[in-house]
């Protein structure tokens, strides 16, 4: 059965942990959503795992969609989430409900996700008004990388923890159906979770929020980059692709591959007529 806003948000009130993993193509989604995620997100991290950037700041509107898209049509039951990527929403918000509207129409996605809090209200107010669900990005936000000086915990004094707060809470007020906690110390984090009404998803965030959500790469131990503290390899599949490679190249070399049930079969009567 597709989830839906209305299913995730009965997950919370149910506190039946909600499974949020990202996902950027056709087959990784169909792996994804048979395994029985909740949702999936089409991250702007694909440019950094999949298109090689040190960050996501130059992906576009036109990746997110291609993505987006191919992603669509790979998760027949989960929630599919598609970034609004850097400068596709900040510069207005008539640019915000154009754009998530683009994410919608050609991307195929069933809500966008922007990273801001208090600053970023009316535009989740537009969006919303437009019939588009809205997941917000609070914590460390990617997108502002190069203002926060780096990747760092975002929340740990006092004045920046009741600035999450603020956030958190006038995002809710503007209408977003989720949000995402990320690098938030965990008893912040459970904090929020407790004072808002709807889900709150948490990378770096510790157990208390309403779900979890990581970069598949990182979960599979496909990412050669750096590895944040909060994430855990539930499986080697990079390892285990390097070594069906090689298996691969060996067999090739040793001409074992292919073996006769891999060939097409003609019989020799026509070989024997050829000139
Ligand atoms: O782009 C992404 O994958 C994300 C997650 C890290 C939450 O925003």
């Amino acid at each position: 059965m597709k989830n839906t806003v209305l299913t995730l948000q009965k997950q919370k009130e149910e506190k039946d942990k909600i499974v949020m993993v990202t996902a950027y193509d056709y087959t990784t989604a169909r792996i994804m959503d048979e395994a029985g995620v909740n949702t999936i997100l089409v991250g702007d991290s694909l440019g950094m795992t999949m298109l090689g950037y040190e960050d996501t700041l130059s992906v576009t509107m036109e990746d997110m969609i291609h993505h987006s898209a191919a992603v669509a049509r790979g998760a027949q039951n989960a929630f599919v989430v598609t970034d609004m990527p850097f400068m596709s929403y900040q510069t207005s918000v008539y640019d915000a409900v154009v754009n998530a509207g683009r994410l919608m129409k050609e991307g195929r996605a069933n809500a966008v996700k922007l990273e801001g809090g208090v600053e970023y209200a009316p535009h989740i107010e537009a969006i919303v008004k437009a019939s588009i669900p809205v997941v917000a990005h609070i914590g460390l936000t990617p997108q502002s990388v190069n203002a926060f000086g780096g990747f760092k915990v975002q929340g740990k004094d006092l004045k920046a923890a009741q600035k999450l707060i603020e956030d958190a809470k006038a995002i809710e007020a503007a209408g977003a159906c989720m949000v995402v906690m990320e690098c938030v110390p965990a008893k912040l984090a459970q904090k929020i979770t407790e004072e808002l009404t709807i889900p709150t998803i948490g990378i770096g965030a510790g157990p208390d929020c309403d779900g979890q959500v990581l970069v598949y790469q990182d979960l599979l131990g496909m990412y050669g980059g750096m590895r944040p503290k909060f994430v855990k390899v539930f499986a080697d599949a990079g390892e285990t692709m390097r070594e069906g490679v090689k298996a691969y190249i060996s067999e090739t070399k040793e001409g074992t591959f292919p073996a006769a049930d891999h060939c097409f079969k003609i019989e020799d009567s026509v070989i024997e007529k050829l000139y």
